[in-house]
């Protein structure tokens, strides 16, 4: 069979590794749509993967700010209308903007909940009203939603809200024979890793291709028998 993924935040970390590995070792996925905004690093990332790929498969990069609910909503409706179902959806895309609560300015607040939470839900509301079925959700949160950090208030509280929110969609959506899993990354070697964690060595923590491995298993065969409601991919 032959299987079309969604995968947002696709211009590097942890969200380019997990499409290098769909669209060049999944053995049914041949179609992989990538979201991310305008970008040299973007084009360079697109380009890199269009020189490797197998006969019979690709990718369609899609330039949009997932934070921008109208041009969001445009944006997978086009994408649908191209590509039609998405089978697999991997909610990815993330921003953090790290700074004491005296100093957080709601309009950074909104943004961190318009990217890390309200467009995941975007996504997933716009493809069901189309009458999209999903085999597979994977919604990106983190470990910063399981204990809330000092500093990261917005993004804690953010991820937060994506763990709980992954959890009505498995039940919502388990009618349509849907799995949705909630995957909680620890500290990962990323430029997002570099803004919260600055001073860190990044070769002394997880790499972003272990975290896009756990979510190639979830999506192979065997991936529907790991049943947990948010898994956790820590060193
Ligand atoms: N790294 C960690 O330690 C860690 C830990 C736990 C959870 N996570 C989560 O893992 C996910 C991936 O992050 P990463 O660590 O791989 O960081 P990254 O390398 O900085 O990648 C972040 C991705 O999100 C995209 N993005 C950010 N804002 C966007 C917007 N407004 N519109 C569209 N795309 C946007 C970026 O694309 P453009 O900027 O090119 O648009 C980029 O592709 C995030 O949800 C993050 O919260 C990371």
């Amino acid at each position: 069979m032959s299987k079309t993924a969604l995968v947002t935040g696709a211009s590097r970390g942890i969200g380019l590794e997990t499409v290098r590995r769909f669209i060049l070792q999944h053995d049914e996925i041949t179609t992989v749509v990538m979201f991310a905004r305008e970008s040299e690093d973007f084009d360079a990332a697109v380009a890199e993967l269009e020189a490797q790929l197998p006969i019979g498969r690709k990718v369609v990069p899609v330039r949009v700010d997932v934070g921008d609910r109208e041009a969001l909503k445009k944006a997978v409706k086009s994408a649908h209308d191209e590509v039609g179902s998405i089978d697999i959806l991997v909610n990815n895309a993330g921003y953090t903007n790290p700074v004491p609560l005296q100093q957080v300015k709601m309009a950074d607040f909104e943004k961190t909940m318009s990217v890390n939470l309200y467009a995941p839900f975007t996504i997933v509301k716009t493809l069901l009203n189309r009458g999209n079925r999903f085999e597979l959700i994977v919604n990106i949160a983190s470990t910063a939603g399981i204990n809330g950090r000092s500093g990261w208030l917005t993004y804690s509280a953010s991820k937060a809200a994506v763990i709980n929110m992954s959890q009505v969609m498995r039940e919502e959506l388990a009618i349509y024979g849907t799995r949705v899993v909630c995957l909680s990354p620890g500290r990962t070697a990323t430029a997002l890793r570099r803004t919260l964690a600055p001073e860190e060595d990044p070769s002394t923590i997880m790499q972003p291709e272990h975290v896009a491995q756990v979510i190639y298993t979830l999506s192979s065969p065997v991936g529907r028998f790991i049943d947990s409601e948010n898994i956790v991919v820590r060193q």
